[in-house]
């Protein structure tokens, strides 16, 4: 027997198949222009933060950037480790020491139980490692092992919102799709994160989109208003972001007429 809302659902479909209108919708009254306005005014939207993370296995440029204070996490991938010259084991633990929020940390083998048994690894280095895994059938069932164990999970080279699905349905922590290159093969990474923000949205899915392979304060900027839960790029795109010739241009100004009234507000 159908029941409740599945119910409601055949019964109004089988009422516009036989060309009468749509029954009332059932459950409580529909709010009123008052509701709304108190609504809008009280309850922010979303109550969160974007989250800044770096994308490096530089633990020197961490160092620098930590001090500014916007440095949410750290991002690594094989090939930052390889270019670190470092060992995975020593600088996750560094990085994961600097900086107290999520720290990736990815698996590199292909097949679903060698990426688990390094994921465990990986994830035993420090209590902030989330353990980084591609977007292949093998890395969304080592997500959905992870999960169930309650370690965070980043699931990584995202092209697709059908790929993006199969990460939160997996239970991903952090899906990262990859703007950059996406626009590297001529697509639209932008409307990419656009496209998997509605789709999280629509049913309601947690895994959070860190937006990925951002290569200049444009994709930053764009990755934001796009609505991404988070954005990762390198040292030299962080500290373009407050960057302005206005600002300086601004700045010289009013030291110039500041200068010129010979006070001191010390
Ligand atoms: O986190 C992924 C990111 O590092 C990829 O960036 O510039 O190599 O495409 P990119």
């Amino acid at each position: 027997m159908v029941e409740g809302a599945r119910a409601d659902w055949v019964w109004s479909v089988e009422r516009l198949r036989a060309g009468r209108p749509p029954p009332p919708l059932r459950g409580p009254p529909p709010p009123t222009g008052e509701d709304l306005a108190r609504v809008s005014i009280s309850t922010p939207l979303k109550a969160k933060l974007m989250k800044l993370f770096l994308d490096t296995a530089d633990v020197a440029v961490i160092k620098d950037m930590v001090p500014t204070g916007m440095v949410d996490g750290v991002t690594t991938n094989p090939s930052l480790i390889a270019k670190s010259g470092r060992n995975i084991a020593e600088v996750i633990a560094e990085i994961c020491a600097l900086v107290e929020g999520p720290i990736s940390a990815e698996a590199v083998s292909l097949d679903f139980e060698t990426m688990v048994k390094e994921g465990d690894k990986l994830a035993a280095i420090a209590p902030n490692v989330v353990v980084k895994l591609p977007l292949t059938w093998d890395g969304l069932r080592a997500c959905r092992v992870f999960t169930d164990k309650g370690i965070k999970t980043n699931v990584t080279l995202c092209f697709s919102a059908a790929q993006a699905l199969l990460a939160a349905k997996a239970g991903a922590t952090f899906v990262s799709p990859f703007v950059g290159r996406l626009e590297d093969n001529g697509a639209d990474g932008i409307a990419l994160l656009e496209e998997i923000r509605v789709l999280y949205d629509v049913h309601g899915f947690e895994t959070q989109i860190l937006a990925a392979s951002l290569r200049n304060v444009a994709h930053v900027a764009a990755a934001a208003v796009a609505g991404s839960d988070a954005a990762t790029f390198g040292a030299d795109t962080f500290k373009a972001l407050v960057k302005h010739p206005l600002t300086d241009r601004g700045l010289d100004a009013f030291v110039a007429d500041w200068a010129k009234t010979g006070q001191s507000i010390l």
